[in-house]
């Protein structure tokens, strides 16, 4: 069964540590927390400032999504602020392997991903240097989009390819986008590790049965 890591940027940022504090008591398995530029993406979202604050708030694992070009001035940052995971775009950057490795060296976890568009096999390079793909079921940039059902084939390719290298147990796999009561059991059903959820999640106040409901 996939774990469960709402998307902060559905919370209510007026009141940022009560709602992670809520989904942590809900049964989380980790935050994720989506960092937009307005660049990459068009939408401006948070960065390691806000991260800092929630360090020691919560024992969740601090997934960290960036969606920006450029990402490498913000990795330290992310470190220093508790991130136990960072994920970049294959879109995004040129020098992925080294980018990769500024990560790991910064001890984080590596997390590779792609738009809906992008085909996985432009990550065959650099997943020695991954622990994560991630696979977006939108296209990224704002909360609560239908997901795009090609997306999931393709992810169903991509595991089934992770397998075929022998490399299934050691890199996770994360869809993003649009997952609700209707496609987590289709995420689920492929084999998928890590479901995102921002708006299934928080949505009315009672957060447990949302994450319960995306479980089944
Ligand atoms: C989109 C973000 C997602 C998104 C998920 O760019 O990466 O994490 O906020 O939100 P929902 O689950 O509402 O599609
Ligand atoms: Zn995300």
């Amino acid at each position: 069964m996939a774990k469960i890591y709402p998307s902060l940027l559905s919370a209510n940022f007026g009141k940022i540590y009560e709602e992670v504090a809520a989904i942590e008591k809900a049964g989380a398995d980790g935050l994720h927390f989506d960092v937009m530029d307005g660049h990459f993406v068009p939408n401006l979202s948070f960065g390691a400032p806000v991260l800092k604050w929630l360090k020691g708030q919560t024992k969740l694992e601090l997934d960290c999504h960036l969606m920006v070009t450029e990402p490498r001035v913000l990795y330290a940052d992310f470190a220093k602020a508790g991130a136990h995971r960072i994920t970049i775009h294959v879109e995004a950057c040129k020098n992925l392997e080294d980018e990769l490795k500024a990560i790991r060296d910064l001890g984080m976890k590596a997390g590779l991903s792609v738009r809906p568009q992008t085909p996985f096999l432009d990550c065959e390079k650099y997943l020695k240097y991954i622990d994560l793909f991630l696979s977006m079921t939108v296209n990224p940039g704002f909360g609560g989009q239908a997901l795009i059902p090609e997306a999931l084939t393709k992810t169903t390719d991509m595991i089934a390819w992770l397998k075929k290298l022998g490399l299934r147990e050691q890199i996770q796999v994360q869809v993003d986008g649009g997952i609700n009561t209707d496609t987590a059991p289709k995420a689920n059903a492929i084999g998928v590790d890590i479901l995102v959820a921002g708006n299934a999640v928080f949505n009315g106040t009672d957060y447990k049965k949302n994450i319960d409901l995306l479980r089944r």
